[in-house]
């Protein structure tokens, strides 16, 4: 019996290690059909899934009904599984270097529950090259079994957009590779029975790890584009959306917009390529350019809310101003690595005092993890500028009137960084990206 056969005969267990956005609709996806343990290194979260409740918000307690699964942060639990599936974070350090420390630590937690026969599975996104060079050396010498003889591995990227109900793992073409045909093969088919869209077998574990990366980094590079397209029109003194729609009408130009690439995927996985090339001595600089031309949109936006605050005499040191939205996109609570940060620090730069506001993301959260106090409501009647950083649904929903209602002047500046109100401020004074 094969691996897939034993799975489906829940007479082998699968685990899945790291159990946030990626990890637990995963698991729970699975759980339908094999028995599954999730296993999360914090305890917190575990008991709260054990509570049917996910900590990152996306799945609803109905999620976990039905579903063969037991929680657990003891890695000793983790022996009685034989297919190992990993998708723990792959952030960046202070220096944009790849931070492989929960990865690696995943790697020996994996290793030392490791069996003669087993499969581990790897769904962080890396670099080319990572799962074989640097985490099959941890899990051989953690295990003291031998790569491919006694164990197999795969990479299978996850492809989940945090917030998207349309596209899932079960909507979404899942690219799998395993480190020889017959672990290839029984991947692939175990795959299948939650992705409903198919698998897409990729020739190599090198070629699947590849594929993911640059996916993010061609998307990456293409607001970094239109970004810097911002800059330029802005100096012209045109505005983008409306070059943009005029240049859209041709049927193969790419619809991409200006603003600020924030989030734990698009804004990093371009490093870690990055990395890698420079370690193979080629410095990529088309990659590189993009990621500039993006981390430094934050400050961009504060100085031009910034300069139209100065046209109209306003006093900055007893100017105020209210962000709106500070997760890193729109309709979802995730914070992490959010560029609004970067705004708000170069506004505070002028010693502007900087109100915060947003419907979605914990107040608890962001004073750990940025140290900014967020606020309940706005004040009405209060600020000189509005930045609309986040087009959260309730914001789109909102007039001028309301606008204008926040502001302590008639031409307070309204800063629009998605465009979502062109053509639809009379009397503010508009900005938008
Ligand atoms: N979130 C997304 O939409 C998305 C999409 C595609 C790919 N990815 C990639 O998937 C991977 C996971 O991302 P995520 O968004 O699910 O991260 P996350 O931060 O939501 O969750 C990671 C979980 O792993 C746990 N963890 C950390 N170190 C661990 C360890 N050593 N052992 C066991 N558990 C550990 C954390 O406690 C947390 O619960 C990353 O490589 C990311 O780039 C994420």
């Amino acid at each position: 019996m094969g691996m897939y056969e034993k799975l489906i005969a829940k007479e082998a267990t699968m685990s899945v290690v790291g159990l946030g956005y990626v990890g637990l609709p995963i698991a729970l996806a699975f759980a339908k059909h094999v028995k599954v343990i999730g296993f999360d290194i914090n305890a917190e979260r575990v008991e709260m899934m054990r509570n049917h409740i996910d900590p990152s918000e996306e799945l609803e307690s109905s999620d976990f009904e039905g579903s063969d699964i037991s929680f657990t942060s003891d890695p000793e639990d983790l022996k009685a599984a034989q297919f190992h599936i990993v998708a723990v974070p792959t952030p960046i350090n202070q220096s944009n270097h790849p931070d492989l420390v929960p990865l690696l630590s995943a790697s020996r937690t994996v290793g030392s529950a490791l069996k003669p026969g087993d499969y581990v599975v790897y769904e962080s996104t890396v670099y080319p090259g990572c799962t074989e060079e640097d985490c099959v050396p941890v899990l051989e010498e953690v295990s003291g079994l031998k790569f491919n003889q006694d164990f197999k591995v795969g990479y299978s990227p996850e492809r989940i957009n945090p917030g998207d109900k349309v596209n899932t793992i079960e909507t979404i073409v899942k690219v799998v590779s395993g480190s020889d045909a017959e672990s290839a093969e029984a991947i692939a088919r175990t795959y299948n029975l939650v992705v409903k869209a198919g698998t897409h077998q990729a020739s190599s574990i090198k070629v699947a790890e590849a594929s993911k990366i640059i996916e993010n980094t061609q998307r990456d590079v293409n607001i970094a584009l239109i970004n810097e397209l911002s800059i330029i029109f802005e100096r012209v003194g045109i505005n983008t959306y409306e070059v943009l729609e005029a240049a859209g009408t041709k049927w193969n130009f790419l619809k991409f917009s200006p603003g600020l690439v924030g989030g734990h995927c698009i804004g990093i996985d371009p490093y870690y390529l990055t990395w890698k090339s420079d370690k193979l001595g080629y410095q990529a600089r088309v990659i590189n350019s993009g990621r500039f031309v993006n981390d430094a949109m934050g400050a961009h936006v504060g100085k031009q809310v910034v300069k139209r605050m100065l046209a109209q005499g306003r006093n900055l040191l007893e100017s105020r101003i209210l962000v709106m939205g500070l997760t890193f996109k729109e309709d979802v609570a995730d914070i992490r690595n959010t560029k609004v940060v970067d705004v708000i620090k170069e506004l505070q730069s002028y010693n502007i005092k900087v109100d915060v506001v947003d419907p979605y993301a914990s107040a608890k959260e962001v004073d750990r993890e940025y140290g900014l106090a967020l606020k309940d409501a706005p004040e009405p009647g209060a600020y000189d500028a509005v930045i609309l950083a986040v087009a959260h649904e309730p914001y789109r929903a909102m007039s001028e009137a309301d606008f204008s209602n926040l502001m302590r002047l008639d031409n307070g500046v309204f800063a629009d960084l998605k465009g979502l109100f062109r053509g639809k401020i009379h009397a503010l004074e508009y900005w938008s990206l």
